[in-house]
């Protein structure tokens, strides 16, 4: 369990939806309120058909804030300050239409426009019908909620309202203080805060004629995850992604690339940094002279491509110099003597510390959701155990964040 001292003093924003689960958010404001957070509602209007605008207010000992056209509510209170004046918001319960609007970014009642206009996590607990819960439209719009950074707790499964069984029942009310303590302390542990960082990911594509490019498998997964797993621990970060069907990670500014050189370009455009990693499948080729116009399979058999070596991004951010990252991270993409050639990689690129991983055929590490690598630094080598790649970028961010610790 979370230790709940750390919402001493916190404020929340509670976003009441209507379901049948709401009358368990009342139990919820009393449960932060016991440890001293101050709770502020909104309620929509299905949920005010499901508990008293009244009970809320006597609970929050608070204003329940209902109306987007309220003029005593924007007079009183704004609707940007009020999703901007909470620490934290919390949807309970949040139903499939709001989660809806949310994912579509609709500001049309009080709920979804302090949602959109906020600048602080968002915690969102689902609750709804089963079937509600499992189509793909709400899946989808969860996954895209969650890709922006919401946070979710539940549905928990049982027996729901309507006597059908399986996800879809709103979290228990001391499983979402538990979740709102556990953000908190998370959001504490900023170790980076201060450092600036530059991470590569994803493929390159190289152009050979307008409608044709060379590329690799790269998904760009283990890249994103590591931009947004230090941005977690508050360095600010710069992503510079070839392309990918990834969204941009959640708060890393993001440049979006094509080639090496590109690629080359945008890292040095955000120097100074304290750290680089590139975790890119960067092309080692590209086409000695690229075509203005689409190659004809003019009979005179398939045309000769003359390769060029492309630039080395992690060795030219890891020459000595006074723009030189503190600490530069390579990764090293092996099918065999994994650490032997990753730690001769290592010292011909003059980085620091290097990922190495296994890429051959049937690892699913171009790719696939998880990774088995090794951290190879000068003192030694650390093996790792296959993990989701979320859980290979969060390990390496505290690596990093230990690395700075220690200076
Ligand atoms: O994107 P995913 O599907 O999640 O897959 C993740 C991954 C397998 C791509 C990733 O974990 C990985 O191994 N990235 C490095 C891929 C690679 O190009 O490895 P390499 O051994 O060829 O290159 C060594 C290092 O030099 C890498 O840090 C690479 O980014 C860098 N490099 C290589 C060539 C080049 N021209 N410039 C570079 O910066």
């Amino acid at each position: 369990m979370a230790d709940h001292a750390i919402l001493a003093g916190k404020r929340v924003l509670l976003v009441v939806a209507g379901g049948i689960a709401a009358y368990k958010s009342l139990d919820l404001i009393r449960r932060l309120r016991e440890r001293g957070a101050a709770v502020r509602a909104v309620l929509t209007e299905a949920g005010a058909r499901f508990v008293t605008p009244l009970s809320v207010q006597a609970l929050t000992e608070d204003t329940v804030y209902q109306d987007l056209w309220s003029l005593t509510d924007e007079s009183e209170m704004g609707h940007i300050r009020l999703s901007r004046e909470a620490d934290l918001l919390v949807v309970a319960p949040a139903t499939a239409n709001l989660l809806a609007r949310m994912a579509a970014g609709m500001a049309d009642d009080l709920a979804a426009t302090v949602l959109l206009a906020t600048d602080k996590p968002v915690l969102v607990a689902p609750a709804m019908n089963v079937r509600m819960w499992q189509h793909a439209a709400t899946r989808a719009n969860m996954a895209l909620l969650e890709s922006r950074g919401v946070r979710r707790i539940g549905p928990n499964e049982g027996v729901m309202a309507c006597n059908e069984y399986g996800p879809g029942r709103m979290a228990e009310p001391m499983e979402i203080v538990d979740a709102i303590a556990a953000i908190f302390a998370e959001d504490a542990h900023r170790p980076l805060a201060g450092r600036r960082a530059i991470v590569t990911s994803g493929p390159t594509h190289e152009p050979i004629d307008p409608v044709r490019y060379i590329a690799n498998r790269s998904s760009g997964k283990q890249g994103h995850a590591i931009a947004a797993a230090l941005a977690k621990l508050g360095a600010a970060v710069t992503l510079v992604s070839g392309p990918t069907r990834l969204p941009d990670p959640p708060g890393c500014s993001v440049a979006h690339i094509e080639t090496a050189r590109e690629m080359l370009a945008a890292c040095e455009a955000a120097l100074p940094a304290d750290i680089a990693v590139c975790a890119a499948a960067v092309a080692d080729w590209r086409v000695d002279t690229e075509s203005d116009r689409k190659l004809k399979k003019d009979g005179g058999g398939p045309p000769a491509l003359a390769l060029t070596e492309n630039p080395d991004i992690l060795a030219t951010l890891s020459r000595p110099g006074k723009r030189r990252p503190a600490l530069v991270v390579g990764f090293a993409a092996e099918t065999g003597d994994v650490l032997a050639y990753a730690t001769a990689k290592r010292t011909r690129k003059g980085c620091d510390w290097i990922v190495a991983n296994d890429v051959s055929p049937g690892t699913g590490t171009f790719g696939g959701s998880d990774n088995t690598v090794h951290l190879i630094r000068a003192d030694g080598v650390e093996s790792w155990p296959t993990m989701p790649k979320d859980a290979v970028a969060a390990r390496l961010a505290e690596a990093v964040a230990g690395y700075f610790a220690g200076k």
